[in-house]
């Protein structure tokens, strides 16, 4: 299988159990305050909890190696309800659709547990990811005040947003999974 695929094509996969170094070193490289290998343990063991992560096919024989993590989401599921619970691009791979390959997959993958909502907090000051989440149906529903805490011990608020998936999921015609990327497929800096 690996063989047969193209430099620079994308690939959206459960996390598995070897898995969990690649995910926490991706979340320290998106994050001032990251988790730990045993923080991101904990989350993907919770009842409905699971990890998604991004690898992009970068060559070679067709072994693992050729296959760079370059970003992940995490989410849980509980009855009819979902959060995501972190979305996260290395750097120099921003820009590339990678963030919304990687929502969309979650998005689907709790719509097919059973989800008809997906909640989600995000700093107010983070614009970038509130475009993402508004360009795939999500609305704003509510301010946390102080809601997260920053490295330098200060706090800043959090929009919840709330998307209903299966009005979400058909506007945006699925996850382009397994797509090669759009951009160059080597990184942006
Ligand atoms: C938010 C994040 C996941 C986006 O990932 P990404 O792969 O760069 O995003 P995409 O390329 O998929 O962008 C999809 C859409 O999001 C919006 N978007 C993404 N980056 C943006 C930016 N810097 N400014 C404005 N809009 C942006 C755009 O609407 C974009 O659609 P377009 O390309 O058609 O304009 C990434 O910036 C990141 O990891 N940030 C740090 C961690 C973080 O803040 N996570 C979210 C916590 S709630």
């Amino acid at each position: 299988m690996l063989g047969l695929r193209r430099a620079g094509t994308l690939v959206v996969r459960p996390v598995g159990p070897f898995d969990l170094g690649r995910l926490a070193r991706l979340h320290r490289r998106c994050f001032s305050e990251p988790w730990s290998r045993a923080d991101l343990a904990h989350l993907l063991a919770l009842p409905g909890g699971f990890g998604l992560i991004a690898r992009i096919y970068e060559g070679g024989l067709g072994g693992l190696d050729g296959l760079r993590g370059v970003g992940f989401a995490i989410a849980r599921v509980t009855r009819d309800e979902s959060e995501l619970l972190s979305l996260g691009v290395a750097p120099p791979w921003r820009g590339r659709r990678i963030g919304a390959a990687l929502l969309l997959a979650a998005m689907e993958r709790a719509r097919a547990a059973g989800a008809g909502l997906m909640f989600l907090e995000v700093a107010v000051d983070n614009h970038a990811a509130q475009a993402l989440y508004k360009r795939h149906g999500f609305e704003t529903v509510g301010l946390r005040p102080d809601y997260y805490q920053r490295a330098d011990g200060s706090r800043i608020g959090a929009h919840t947003m709330r998307c209903e998936l299966d009005r979400a999921l058909v506007q945006s015609g699925g996850a382009p999974l397994g797509a090669p990327l759009s951009a160059a497929a080597g990184p942006a800096s």
